[in-house]
């Protein structure tokens, strides 16, 4: 805590949290460029190799994305206060209290102070954990469906070989040594997870445009610091924020 003036500075995001934030940036950004162009494939004369290609790279940004998303959804139990869930999450101890102080200070137009995240935050925090957690699922067994990489790719080329002498040779879209019913079978167990990958993806859209919004406007209200402190870890206040301890 460093006293500047009349504006108190606090740490309040680790360096786990920060790290967190801005691969998973990075990586939903990649992987929303790359899912863009599979849908618009055939506008674009995007060809088969092309799309093994494109896959390859969506799920190599994958598996860091589910890799940094699973670290987070840890962090949550052994991090900083803010960074714990029930710091995080719209429950817990004093939740309802700082509920009701956000929104009578909203109404009066004096928003009330909080070092992590406000009462309205932590349902949109909630969200997008939620969507992200959906996409790592439903992505990590796409790719062992779609292009046969792991965590499950091998299971999936026993599943649909015509023998298992076989299972060696099949590739992405060949039907080398593919069982055309076993296959069938296969790609209609996979439909779900693909029809899910896609409607969570355009809500996750959704979601990530309301989330840059309310940061925009919390920092135009407040003026916290709260996207510097996605850098620094550091906010700072003119009065005691409600959550300080
Ligand atoms: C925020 C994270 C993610 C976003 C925004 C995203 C976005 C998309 C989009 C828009 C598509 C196209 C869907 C379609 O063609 O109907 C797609 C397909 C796919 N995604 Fe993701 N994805 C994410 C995470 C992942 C992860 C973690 C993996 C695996 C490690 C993955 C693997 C795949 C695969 C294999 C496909 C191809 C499915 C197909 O077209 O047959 N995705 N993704």
């Amino acid at each position: 805590m460093k006293q500047e003036s009349h504006v108190t500075e606090y740490h309040v995001w680790d360096r786990s949290v920060r790290w967190f934030h801005w691969i998973n940036v990075l990586c939903v950004l990649g992987l929303i460029a790359i899912g863009v162009a599979f849908i618009n494939s055939k506008a674009l004369g995007i060809t088969d190799d092309g799309k093994i290609f494109l896959k390859t790279w969506h799920v190599y940004i994958g598996y860091v994305f589910a890799i940094n998303l699973g670290w987070r959804l840890v962090w949550g139990f052994i991090g900083n206060r803010f960074s714990r869930w029930n710091a995080v999450l719209p429950f817990g101890a004093n939740y309802r209290q700082q509920s009701r102080a956000f929104w009578s200070g909203w109404k009066q137009g004096k928003p009330a102070a909080f070092m992590g995240h406000n009462p309205l935050a932590r349902w949109m925090v909630m969200v997008l954990f939620l969507l992200m957690t959906v996409m790592a699922v439903t992505g990590l067994v796409l790719a062992g469906t779609d292009i046969y990489k792991p965590p499950f790719g091998s299971q999936f080329k026993e599943w649909v070989a015509e023998s298992p002498a076989m299972i060696e040779q099949i590739r992405p879209y060949s039907d080398i040594g593919v069982d055309k019913e076993a296959y069938k079978a296969m790609r209609d167990f996979r439909s779900p997870f693909k029809d899910t990958h896609e409607i969570t993806f355009f809500i996750l859209l959704a979601a990530i445009f309301l989330h840059l919004f309310g940061v925009i406007v919390t920092e135009i209200r407040e003026r916290n610091g709260l996207v510097s402190a996605m850098v620094t870890g550091k906010k700072v206040f003119k009065e005691k924020p409600l959550d300080k301890e």
